[in-house]
C-alpha cells in the first residue's frame, strides 16, 4: 500500500480526448490535481479521428471518446451522458415551439462539424436511421465557431449538450426537435495489451465517482437531463 501510494506522488497522467469533452475533462482534472499535486498531466486535444490516430499509436494512458472506434482492441468504459441537442439563436421563429418536426429541421440552413467529428458522425447515424438530408450551409472545425456563427444568424446546428454547459449558452436555445436529443455516452478508453499504471487507474475510479458527479452537477443546474434518454 506504501509503494502504492508513493506511485501516486509523482508521474504523469497522459490523455487525448476529442474536441467536444475538452468543456468538461478540465473541470474533472481540477479537484484531482488539488489532490495529487505532484501528478504531471498532459492533455491532447483533437477530433474523433485525430484521436483514434493518437489511439492506435497508444502513447497516452486514455483516450476519450464518446464514439470509441470498433476496429481496434480497447478497454472501454462508459461513465457519463452526452446528449446532442438542436441549437438556434435566441431570436429564431422556431425558438418556442413546442415540437418542431424534421422536416421543419431540415429546412434550416445548417452548420455542419468537419469529416472526422464524432459529432459529425453521429448526426450522420442519425440522419442515417430517419432517412433524412440535412440543408447544410457550412462545414465549420469547431464547436465554439459553430456557436458564434449559430449566434450571429448563420443557421442552426446539433452540438453536445456539454458545449453549453460549462462552455455558456449565451444567445442560444435548444429548439424542441422531434426524436432528438440524440443520445450517445462517454468512455474512457484504453488498448487492450497496456496495463494501467497506479496513477491511471485511480483517475479511473476518480471519474467514475467524483468526477462523473461533478460534471452531473453542473448539468441538471442548468437543465440538461442526465438520464438515459
Ligand atoms: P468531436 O467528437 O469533438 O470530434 O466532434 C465528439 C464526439 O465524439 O462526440
Amino acid at each position: 500500500r506504501l509503494s502504492e501510494f508513493r506511485g501516486l506522488r509523482a508521474g504523469a497522467l497522459r490523455l487525448s480526448v476529442v474536441t467536444t469533452s475538452k468543456y468538461f475533462i478540465p473541470h474533472m482534472l481540477g479537484p484531482f490535481c488539488e489532490r495529487y499535486p505532484g501528478i504531471d498531466i498532459q492533455l491532447n486535444v483533437g477530433n474523433r479521428q485525430q484521436i483514434i490516430d493518437r489511439l492506435e499509436a497508444g502513447d497516452e494512458d486514455f483516450y476519450v471518446f464518446s464514439h470509441p472506434p470498433e476496429n481496434i482492441d480497447t478497454v472501454s468504459t462508459r461513465f457519463l451522458v452526452n446528449p446532442l441537442v438542436v441549437i438556434a439563436p435566441e431570436s429564431h421563429p422556431l425558438a418556442g415551439e413546442r415540437s418542431v418536426s424534421l422536416v421543419q429541421l431540415a429546412r434550416e440552413p445548417f452548420l455542419m462539424r468537419e469529416p472526422g467529428s464524432g459529432t459529425r458522425y453521429a448526426i450522420e447515424q442519425f440522419l442515417h436511421r430517419h432517412d433524412l438530408r440535412l440543408n447544410v450551409k457550412m462545414t465549420i472545425q469547431s464547436n465554439e465557431a459553430i456557436k458564434h456563427a449559430v449566434m450571429s444568424g448563420l443557421g442552426v446546428s446539433i452540438l453536445s449538450a456539454h458545449t453549453l454547459t460549462f462552455g455558456g449558452n449565451a444567445g442560444l436555445v435548444e429548439l424542441q426537435v422531434e426524436k432528438m436529443p440524440i443520445t450517445t455516452s462517454w468512455h474512457m478508453v484504453w488498448p487492450k495489451s497496456k496495463t494501467l499504471s497506479p496513477i491511471a487507474d485511480r483517475f479511473l475510479q476518480y471519474v467514475h465517482n467524483e468526477g462523473r458527479r461533478l460534471i452531473e452537477g453542473e448539468f441538471k443546474r442548468v437543465g440538461f437531463e442526465t438520464r438515459e434518454l
